[in-house]
C-alpha cells in the first residue's frame, strides 16, 4: 500500500505485516495480519510519528521517500517503545542521525535500554507543545496504554490524534485506510475486540483514564498505529474501547461463552445438552473446543460475555490440560465478574471441577452450577442438564 495523505501535509506511511504468525510471539495473526501505521508530518519541520517493527525496512523508507528524503526528517516522535513501533529506529538513526527523538520522560531510559540510543533524544513533558510550522503538536502522557512510557500525540491545527496502541486492532489494511471507505468494518471491529482482550485488557483502568484525559479535545481523526484510521465517526472507537474497559470491573454483555474439551465424547455429550438448553433461551452463545481454538479468540468472547460455561473431563487427577491453559490465560488477563457453570465427566475419583474452581477463585466468578458425571451421562442427567442450561441463560438475561 502506497503512502496516503490524510490531511494537508499529514501522511500515512505505514506497512502491512502478513508474515508474522504470532503477534508478541503469542497471538495468532497469520490469517488476519496487522498494520504498523506510521505518520509523516511535512511542514517547516518534518516529523515522523511512530515507526514499525523491523520488517519491510525497504518498503517503510520507500513510503517516506515518496514524499520527502528520509534525511530531511527533523523529529521522530516515539509514542510507545514497544518494538512493533520502534524496530526500524536503529536503521533510521543511521540514515537520519541528526533527527531528534521526542519521547516521554519514562521513555528516555527505555530507549537507552532497548536501542542504546541517548544522543539527540529530547524528553517531552505531559501537555508540552511543539510548533513545527502551520502544525502544532501536543503530547499527552497516557501511561500503560500500553506500557508505562506511552503517550499520544495530538496535532492541534488539523485535530488529528495519533493514539498509537489506543483504539488499535489486528487486521492488515486491505488497500483501504479510512473507516468511511471500508466495506468490512465488522472485521476490523471484531479484530479490535480480540486485540483489546489480548493486549490491552489488563490496562483497562489506564484506558479509561486516558479517554477521560482526552475527552475535551475536538478530535476529527483518530489515527492509531494498528488498523483503520477513523475519520467518519471517531467516536465509535472511543465508545468501543470505553465499553470494553468497563468490562474489567463490571458484568459484560448478556451472552454466554461455552468452553469445552473432551477426550472420548462424554463431556461433549453433556455439553451438547447444555447448549440445547442455553440456545432455547434465545441468548447469544459462542462455543469453543479449547483443544482446537487458540486462546486469543476465546479471550475476545470471554471478555464481552458475562456468562461462562466450562466443561472438561478429569485428567490424571486434575483438569484436562488445554482447559487449564485457557483458564490460566483468563486469569492472567483479569477476566472478572462472570456468572459461571462447570461440568465434566470423570472415570473414578474425579478432580477436574475442583481444579477449575481453584484456578478461577481469584477472578470473582459466581459459580451457579456444577455437574460432575461419572462416565457417560444418563438420559436423566442430560434432561436435567438441558433444563439447567435454559435456566442459566434465563438468569443471565434477567440480570439488570
Ligand atoms: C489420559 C486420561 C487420564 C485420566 N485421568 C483420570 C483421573 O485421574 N481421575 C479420574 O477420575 N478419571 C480420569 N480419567 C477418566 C476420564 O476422566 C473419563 O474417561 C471421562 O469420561 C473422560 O471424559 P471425555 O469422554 O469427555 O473425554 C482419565 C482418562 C484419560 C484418557
Ligand atoms: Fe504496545
Ligand atoms: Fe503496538
Amino acid at each position: 500500500m502506497r503512502s496516503v495523505q490524510i490531511k494537508p501535509g499529514i501522511y500515512w506511511v505505514g506497512v502491512n505485516d502478513r508474515f508474522t504468525q504470532f503477534f508478541e510471539g503469542l497471538w495468532p495473526i497469520g490469517e488476519e495480519g496487522v498494520s504498523y501505521n506510521s505518520y509523516l508530518l511535512v511542514d517547516e519541520k518534518n516529523v515522523l510519528i511512530d515507526l514499525a517493527k523491523s520488517i519491510k525496512t525497504d518498503e517503510f523508507f520507500e513510503q517516506i521517500e515518496q514524499i520527502i528524503p528520509v534525511s530531511k526528517i527533523d523529529y521522530v516522535v516515539i509514542n510507545h517503545m514497544e518494538p512493533d513501533h520502534t524496530g526500524i529506529l536503529t536503521v533510521l538513526k543511521k540514515i537520519a542521525p541528526h533527527a531528534t527523538i521526542l519521547i516521554s520522560e519514562k521513555g528516555v531510559k527505555m530507549l537507552k535500554a532497548f536501542y542504546h540510543i541517548d544522543e539527540n533524544v529530547k524528553p517531552v513533558k505531559d501537555l508540552e507543545e511543539l510548533r513545527i510550522g502551520e502544525k502544532l503538536l501536543k503530547f499527552y502522557y497516557t501511561p500503560f496504554v500500553h506500557w508505562p512510557e506511552t503517550m499520544m500525540t495530538y496535532e492541534v491545527t488539523h485535530k488529528v490524534l495519533f493514539s498509537c496502541d489506543g483504539f488499535g486492532g489486528y487486521g492488515a489494511l486491505r488497500g483501504v485506510l479510512f473507516d468511511d471507505e471500508c466495506k468490512d468494518k465488522d472485521f476490523y471491529i471484531k479484530e479490535m475486540l480480540r486485540y483489546y482482550a489480548n493486549i490491552v485488557a489488563t490496562f483497562s483502568t489506564p484506558v479509561l483514564k486516558a479517554i477521560e484525559k482526552l475527552s475535551s479535545l475536538p478530535v476529527q481523526i483518530i489515527a492509531p498505529s494498528h488498523g483503520l484510521i477513523w475519520r467518519e465517526n471517531p467516536g465509535i472507537v472511543v465508545d468501543l474501547y470505553k465499553k470494553w474497559a468497563q468490562y474489567a470491573s463490571s458484568p459484560a454483555e448478556k451472552g454466554v461463552t461455552l468452553l469445552y474439551g473432551s477426550m472420548y465424547g462424554n463431556t461433549e455429550r453433556i455439553m451438547s445438552s447444555l447448549l440445547n438448553g442455553i440456545s432455547k433461551s434465545g441468548i447469544a452463545v459462542d462455543v469453543f473446543n479449547v483443544t482446537q481454538t487458540h486462546v486469543s479468540y476465546i479471550l475476545a468472547s470471554l471478555w464481552k460475555n458475562r456468562g461462562v460455561v466450562i466443561g472438561a473431563p478429569t485428567y490424571e487427577g486434575s483438569l484436562f490440560p488445554p482447559m487449564a491453559d485457557v483458564l490460566h490465560m483468563a486469569s492472567v488477563k483479569h477476566v472478572q465478574f462472570k456468572t459461571a457453570a462447570i461440568f465434566g465427566s470423570y472415570g473414578w475419583s474425579g478432580g477436574a471441577s475442583k481444579r477449575i474452581r481453584e484456578i478461577i477463585e481469584p477472578l470473582k466468578w459466581q459459580i451457579v452450577g456444577v455437574f460432575d458425571i461419572n462416565g457417560s451421562p444418563t438420559n436423566e442427567d442430560l434432561q436435567k442438564i438441558e433444563e439447567f442450561g435454559y435456566d442459566f441463560a434465563r438468569k443471565i438475561m434477567e440480570q439488570p
